[in-house]
C-alpha cells in the first residue's frame, strides 16, 4: 500500500478573542489568528519532507492536523489518497493508523509511572493484538536493550528517552511518522545520534516522515525535500540539494544566514534580523515585507502568488 501525505490549501484559524465580557466593556471585535495560511504540499511514500521555519510559524499546527490532534478549519488532508477531514470518522481512524507522531519533549511524553515496556506496547495492546516479547525487540531496534523492557523512564537519559519514544511509535508498524523537533530538546552531542537512527530506521523500514525542525541544519542530511514556513505560509519549497545551493525567497536566504556560524574570533555571524510580526494582525501583501531587504511597494500591496522556478515553488515578487 502507498503511504503518502497530500495538504490542499489547507488552514487553520484559532479563535483568540478576550473573554466575550472584555469584548464587551473594551469594545474589541473578535480577533483571529491564521496559525495555517493555504499550504498545499505533497509527500510521497519513503521520503522524508522537512517543514522548516522560526517558532510561531505554524509547524506544529500542520503536524497536529494531520495527526489529527487539532481539525483543520478548511482545505484537504489526504493521508494514502484519503481524504482525512471530510471521510467518516471510521475511514480517517484507518487511515490514520499507518501514523504515527514523535514529539519534541521526551520527558512529558513517556508515563513516568509504567514501565518501558507497557509504554511501547500499548499502541498495539489497545486493539487487543498479543506483545509478547514485543518491546524487546523493538528496543534493541532502536539501539537500547531488551532488558530496558523493564525499567521505568526515570531511569533513562533524554536521548534513550527520545529512542523509546521511537520505539512506541514503530509498535503499530506505521509507514508515516510525523515527528516534530524530535531532537530539539536533547543536548547536541546526543542529536545527531538520534537523526542517524531515524535515518537508517526509515531506510530499513521504508518509511515516510514528515519532519518539522525549527533548524535548517537538523534537516540538512535528512530532508529529501525541504518547505520553509512564514507566518503560517508555505514560502518556499525545493528539493534539499536545489535549496541548499539556490535558495530564492529572502526569508530563506535569512534562515541560512542565521544558521550559527562562527567567525574567526569564534563569535556568532548575521544574527536573524527584525521580530517576527503579530500573527493576528498580518502586514498587508507579501507578510514577510517588513523586514525584507528586496520589499517595493508592490510587496507591501499584493500578497505574491506561488511560482514555479525549476524545481523550486517561491511564494516572492522578486525571486527568480
Ligand atoms: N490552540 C491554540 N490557540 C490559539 N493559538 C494557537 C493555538 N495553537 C497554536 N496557536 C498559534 O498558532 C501559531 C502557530 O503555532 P505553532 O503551530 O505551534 O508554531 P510552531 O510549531 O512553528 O512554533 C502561533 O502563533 C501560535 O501562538
Ligand atoms: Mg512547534
Amino acid at each position: 500500500m502507498s503511504a503518502s501525505i497530500r495538504l490542499k490549501s489547507l488552514t487553520r484559524d484559532f479563535d483568540v478573542s478576550k473573554p466575550w465580557l472584555n469584548r464587551v466593556i473594551e469594545r474589541l471585535p473578535r480577533a483571529t489568528l491564521r496559525a495555517v495560511d493555504d499550504v498545499s504540499l505533497e509527500i510521497p511514500e519513503n521520503s522524508v519532507y522537512a517543514l522548516v521555519g522560526e517558532s510561531g510559524s505554524g509547524k506544529s499546527t500542520i503536524g497536529r492536523i494531520v495527526a489529527g490532534l487539532v481539525p483543520a478549519s478548511s482545505g484537504v488532508v489526504e493521508v494514502n489518497g484519503i481524504d482525512i477531514v471530510s471521510t467518516g470518522a471510521e475511514q480517517a481512524a484507518e487511515a490514520r493508523r499507518n501514523l504515527q507522531m514523535i514529539f519534541q519533549d521526551p520527558y512529558a511524553s513517556l508515563n513516568p509511572r509504567w514501565k518501558v515496556r507497557d509504554i511501547i506496547a500499548e499502541p498495539v495492546a489497545i486493539r487487543g493484538v498479543a506483545t509478547d516479547g514485543l518491546a524487546e525487540r523493538l528496543l534493541e531496534q532502536v539501539g537500547l536493550s531488551a532488558a530496558d523492557a523493564g525499567k521505568f523512564p526515570h531511569e533513562f537519559s533524554g536521548g534513550q528517552r527520545q529512542r523509546i519514544c521511537i520505539a512506541r511509535a514503530l509498535a503499530s508498524h506505521p509507514r508515516i511518522i510525523i515527528c516534530d523537533e524530535p531532537t530539539s530538546a536533547l543536548d547536541v552531542s546526543v542529536q545527531s545520534q538520534v537523526l542517524n537512527l531515524m535515518s537508517d530506521l526509515r531506510e530499513e523500514m521504508g518509511l515516510t516522515y514528515l519532519f518539522i525542525s525549527h533548524d535548517l541544519t537538523v534537516v540538512q542530511h535528512m530532508a529529501d525535500r525541504i518547505g520553509v514556513l512564514y507566518l503560517g505560509a508555505l514560502v518556499e519549497e525545493a528539493p534539499r540539494d536545489r535549496l541548499f545551493a539556490e535558495p530564492k525567497h529572502p526569508y530563506t536566504q535569512m534562515l541560512f544566514a542565521a544558521a550559527p556560524r562562527m567567525d574567526a574570533f569564534g563569535r556568532e555571524v548575521e544574527p536573524p534580523k527584525g521580530e517576527i510580526p503579530d500573527a493576528i494582525n498580518p502586514p498587508p501583501g507579501c507578510h514577510y515585507h517588513p523586514r525584507c531587504p528586496l520589499a517595493t511597494d508592490l510587496c507591501r500591496s499584493v500578497v505574491p502568488e506561488t511560482r514555479r522556478i525549476g524545481a523550486t515553488r517561491v511564494r516572492c515578487h522578486h525571486a527568480e
